[in-house]
Order: C-alpha cells, then structure tokens, then sequence
C-alpha cells in the first residue's frame, strides 16, 4: 500500500498536537506534504510556531510548516485560551522551532500543491476552515485534486463554544459554509463523536508509561488540557483533532451516515450551527459523511500504539 498524500491544516491546540504526533507517527499510511497553520485555539504566531515545536519534537523537522490567515473571512476573530491556555500547548514546555516556517503563505501552498498534484491529495482539517477556504475561493480549480476533505468541527447536538455552536465552526462559519458546499467528498467529525473519546486517566496512564519524550509531552497537555475540560464541560479531555487522524488510518472504528449539512451564518443565538439534516426533512441531496459513533477503547488502543513509535528519548 503506498502512503495517502496528506496536508494537515491545523491550529494548535493541544488536541491538535496530539492529532500531529499521531500522523507523524504514521509515515507508512502518510506522505505528510505540509502543515498549514491557522488562527483560532491561540492566534497565528502561536500557532505556526506551535505546528514547529510539535514536528520537531516528533523527529521530523524536513516536514514544511506554512502559516496562513490570521483571522476569519468575515466576523471578528475568537480564540480558545480558556481551554488551551496562553500558548496553545500550555503543559508540552517543548523548546524553541529547530526552523523558521516556510516562506510561502499557506493559502498560496494549498493551490499551489494541489494544482500540481499528480494524485489526489486528502486534506485534514482540525480548525477554523479559513485557509481551505480562501484556496478554493482563490482557485476553485483545485477541488478536482482533492480526494476528500475529513474535518473536526460542528455537531448535530449541542455545540461547546456556544450552546448552539462549535468552536472551529463557529471561529469561521463562512469558511465552513464554503467548504460545505464545495461539492468534494467530505466527512464531518464533530461534538457527538469526539466527546465520545475522553482521555480517561487510566487511558493518561497508559500513555505516560510509555516513558518517552512525546508521551510526557502529551501528558502534560491533557493534563491542563482535561482539567479546563471539566472546569468548563464538567468531562475530561476530548480527543477532537486526533480523531480526524484516526478515522484516515483506521475508519473502521467510527460509524456515521450521509446527510444534508448548512452552517447557519445569521448572527444570532445560533450563529456558526452546522444544521444537520438526520431525518432527511429538507430532501436536500447529502453533502457530508458525519460521523456519529466511535470505538473509543480501539481508538486509544491504537493511538497509544503509534505514539510509541515516536523516539524513544527518554524525559
Ligand atoms: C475544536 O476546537 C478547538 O478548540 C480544538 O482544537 C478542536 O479543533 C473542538 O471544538
Ligand atoms: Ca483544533
């Protein structure tokens, strides 16, 4: 089986540094073109320098980092340290990027690659869908080079950011509206699945027994990570982002059904909803694959086995 060309396009966020670790730790499934940054848990500059840190700590500083937009298309800028703390990766106290990033903006990147590609290219997205959006919007040409589009953000219940809302969602409604509806095959990981997949400590044991660096790192992040979780969320901490990287390597693990999906971007109580037609009420052909149902215990089981992958050094 040859590797999946990917780019993970990413704002982070602790939960997006495990979701990183987890695809770096997969090179035979991955060839992990670049990394596109994106403001949202923290802005830009942490962001970008984060995606650095995490590469590095992972053993692959040949992997490009782009930084892209560092606000939303159209509403004011939001971020998340409430939950993530002042850097993004509070608790990994990783060292500084070993390289600065790439010179070319993400956005120009994005077109650029997927214009060129000569095989399909899957996007991975983990935060608000400001870059992927402004590269269709740039050149919807590109679209016939995706192969498909697995993002974490929305819901079909309850959101977290707002009652109604999800955060990557909600940080850029506009950007989710344009991917939605770019007409590639697409699957939505939101709020229903991925707080099925809560970083237990017993599941944190597990992890922190590995003894290496990366599993320190990891630790340390869920640790915070978690405590905000329960303080805001009364749950621990939810792998979001890792599970767009779980459901590429093994989708066996997650269930879900086709359905109409619309981000609603009137402001209001529900601004930055992703409305989700389960019933099929609106008889509006399906845009989305959302994921409902995952195996929580084989997810960790195997992100757990991939991060032992990573080196060995120990703390
Ligand atoms: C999403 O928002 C961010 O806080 C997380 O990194 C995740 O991508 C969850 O709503
Ligand atoms: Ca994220």
């Amino acid at each position: 089986m040859s590797a999946r060309p990917l780019i993970i396009d990413c704002d982070p966020g602790q939960d997006d540094a495990v979701a990183l670790l987890l695809a770096f730790a997969s090179a035979q499934e991955f060839d992990l073109l670049g990394i596109t940054a994106v403001a949202g848990n923290v802005p830009l500059a942490r962001t970008e320098d984060n995606a650095r840190r995490i590469r590095d700590l992972a053993g692959r500083p040949e992997v490009p980092v782009y930084a892209g937009c560092p606000r939303p298309m159209v509403r004011e800028p939001v971020s998340a340290e409430y939950i993530h703390g002042e850097t993004g990766i509070d608790g990994a106290d990783l060292p500084e990027p070993s390289r600065p990033p790439e010179s070319a903006h993400a956005v120009d990147f994005l077109v650029d690659t997927l214009s060129a590609a000569t095989e399909p290219i899957t996007l991975a997205t983990l935060g608000p869908l400001t870059n992927v959006a402004l590269a269709i919007v740039k050149n919807p040409a590109i679209l016939a080079n995706v192969r498909e589009i697995v993002t974490m953000g929305g819901a079909i219940g309850l959101g977290n950011v707002t009652p109604a809302a999800e955060f990557n969602v909600h940080a850029d409604p506009h950007a989710a509206h344009v991917v939605f509806e770019a007409g590639v095959p697409l699957t939505m990981i939101g709020l229903d699945v991925t707080h099925q997949a809560i970083a237990t400590p017993p599941r944190l044991e597990a992890i922190r027994a590995l003894g290496t660096a990366p599993s320190s790192a990891v630790c340390g992040m869920l640790d915070l990570y978690g405590a905000k979780n329960v303080e805001a969320y009364h749950h621990g901490a939810p792998m979001h982002d890792p599970c767009v990287i779980a459901y590429l390597l093994s989708p066996g693990l997650f269930e879900g059904r086709d359905m109409r999906v619309d981000v609603e971007l009137a402001e209001g109580h529900c601004f930055g909803r992703t409305v989700c037609d389960l019933h099929g009420r609106t008889g509006t052909a399906a845009n989305a694959r959302v994921l409902e149902r995952v195996d929580a215990d084989g997810f960790f089981a195997m992100l757990i086995e991939r991060l032992a992958r990573l080196p060995m050094a120990p703390i």
